[in-house]
């Protein structure tokens, strides 16, 4: 076992999403997730309710409570509100009477020095004892239990909420890596755009979200409609709107193909001696946006290469960022 969890203070690894924030325990697995969000109260000048509860505020709160979000595509936004939330995170993880503790935060391998930093900072003062980072696409690989640490390349793709990253790992190390700040929140931008543009309503963002997932395909199929309740920009009047998934179809494929556009980048700079075991073995798909139907074939069919979606997109960072405090050989895996 990694040495400081020897010590009495408890340790946590924590999955800091953009959307979605999760902690491990050792031995205990999965103890929190949450969305990454918190309310603030402004009469009170203080911070109150985190994760769902807050999020279920959005769009009935008061004016004078605002809900916000940490991390803007991967990385923290602002300092303040992503140290009160880290607080209350831990808060809640650590029962009462522990010392503070050890966590290691998983974040994205393109963050710079000072994003790393902050969230360095925000772990600090939001109560933990020492903060170490490890980066996503390593604690992905382990989470889904690729041999990291051999010498033989893995090529993750990572498509979450913020940011879509592709990295080639190899011998324990990021050997390259590139990534575009755009995902999962940019697709649900682009419904409600198109819809605002070429049908003149206005969809709210959380149900852009819920078409997404119903009806959002990256392959034409039969028409299937789905009925929300929309802005009409014309009349400024509620009313019903049909949505169909031949326009949700129009609205995601231009993402789609940006993220296509990236894997295409990153499989064009192989360095040789790491082509035929990509080629060989396909590319990892992670991250809550791989849900997205038909991503995986139409990446596939586009690179002509085989792309593996994970078991289990949402959760397979947290659980190699896990495995890392709870297996000492994974030490290594960690940075400052
Ligand atoms: N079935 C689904 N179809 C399409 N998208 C989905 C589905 N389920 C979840 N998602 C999307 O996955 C995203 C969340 O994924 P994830 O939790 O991996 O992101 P994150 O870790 O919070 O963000 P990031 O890694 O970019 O900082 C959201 O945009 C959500 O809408
Ligand atoms: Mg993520």
């Amino acid at each position: 076992m990694f040495s400081f969890i020897r010590s009495s203070n408890a340790s946590f690894a924590i999955d800091l999403g953009t959307n979605n924030t999760l902690v491990y325990q050792p031995h205990k697995g999965i103890i929190l997730e949450e969305p990454t969000s918190i309310a603030f109260d402004s009469k009170r000048r203080s911070f109150f309710e985190c994760g769902e509860s807050s999020k279920r505020m959005v769009g009935k709160n008061p004016k004078n409570i605002e809900i916000m979000q940490p991390l803007s595509k991967g990385a923290i936004s602002n300092l303040t509100v992503a140290k009160a939330y880290i607080k209350e995170v831990i808060a809640r993880i650590s029962r009462k009477n522990f010392l503070k503790p050890h966590i290691v935060v998983s974040v994205p391998s393109d963050l710079n020095v000072m994003e790393r930093n902050a969230v360095i900072e925000a772990g600090r003062e939001g109560g933990a004892k020492s903060v170490q980072l490890i980066k996503d696409p390593l604690a992905a690989a382990l989470g889904s239990h690729h041999a990291v640490e051999k010498p033989q390349g893995v090529l993750v793709l990572d498509v979450g909420a913020g940011v879509s990253d592709i990295s080639l790992l190899s011998l324990g190390g990021i050997v390259m890596s590139k990534s575009l700040r755009m995902a999962g929140n940019d697709i649900d931008e682009a419904i409600i755009e198109y819809f605002k543009a070429s049908k003149r309503v206005l969809i709210s963002p959380l149900d852009a979200e819920r078409i997404k997932h119903e009806l959002g395909n990256l392959f034409k199929e039969e028409e299937k409609v789905l009925n929300v309740s929309v802005k009409n920009l014309i009349t400024r009047l509620p009313e019903t709107f049909y949505v169909s998934s031949l326009d949700v179809h129009q609205a995601i494929l231009p993402i789609a193909d940006k993220i296509v556009r990236l894997t295409h980048s990153m499989l064009s700079e192989l360095p040789p001696v790491f082509a035929q075991d990509i080629y060989d073995r396909g590319i990892v798909l992670t991250g809550g946006s791989s849900m997205l139907k038909g991503l995986d074939a139409y990446l596939s069919s586009k690179l002509e290469i085989a792309v593996n979606p994970v078991e289990n997109p949402l959760h397979n960072i947290i659980l190699g960022a896990g495995r890392v405090i709870e297996e000492e050989r994974y030490g290594s895996l960690l940075g400052a």
